[in-house]
């Protein structure tokens, strides 16, 4: 679902909307929806991208014009109300295995690149329904983490010390028209397209 980690969504603040209301905009994708073959077909690349993601976009745009409304005027239960829809709606490239700390970091909390892979699949393959499995940095226990994310939850529902380094959607927009319902197979495979290099940027930034 949502705009965050994986397939990269990085929202991209375009306009100032009526009032100096800041509004978005969905940016293109870096790379061609064909880039990320065979691992992610070009078509669930489009679609995912183009109608999942275009409607948060426009979704999330509509509520924030109505939150502002609604806070000019102290309608505090509307403002409740729109919290959940502007949460719902508001959330690239690799393959080569990380280096540098994050690798070190791999192998002294996990035992290896390989074991931290298969967990990470485990927890995704056991969640129920939607959501996200992320690999996260503590920044209070300064160590690695794995977890999981109901529906459009963001990862610091989990704790404020949580920075993502990668998030896998395991919504079923993100593979069944390729995977059917063997999200397994997703899972195995999204390895060879993810981003390290970002991941890696993002560690070394919080643990410099
Ligand atoms: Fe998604």
């Amino acid at each position: 679902m949502a705009l965050r980690s994986l397939t990269r969504h990085t929202l991209r603040n375009a306009t100032l909307g009526f009032r100096g209301l800041q509004t978005f905009s969905l940016p293109d994708l870096p790379y061609d929806y064909g880039a990320l073959e065979p691992a992610i077909s070009g078509e669930i690349m489009q679609l995912h991208h183009q109608k999942h993601h275009q409607t948060y976009i426009t979704n999330y745009n509509k509520a924030l014009e109505q939150l502002d409304a609604a806070v000019s005027k102290g309608d505090a239960s509307t403002v409740v109300k729109l919290q959940s829809a502007i949460k719902f709606n508001g959330e690239e490239g690799g393959g080569e295995p990380p280096k540098g700390s994050l690798g070190s970091a791999i192998d002294s909390n996990f035992g290896s690149l390989e074991a931290l892979i298969q967990k990470i699949n485990a927890e995704g393959a056991a969640l129920q329904g939607s959501g996200w499995v992320w690999l996260a940095a503590d920044k209070e226990l300064k160590r690695l983490v794995i977890e999981t994310t109901l529906n459009q939850d963001p990862l610091v529902t989990k704790g404020p010390s949580l920075v993502p380094l990668l998030g896998i959607d395991v919504w079923e927009h993100a593979y069944y028209l390729q995977y059917k319902n063997v999200r397994p197979d997703y899972l195995k495979n999204i390895w060879k397209v993810i981003n390290w290099k970002y991941a890696s940027e993002v560690y070394d930034k919080e643990f410099p």
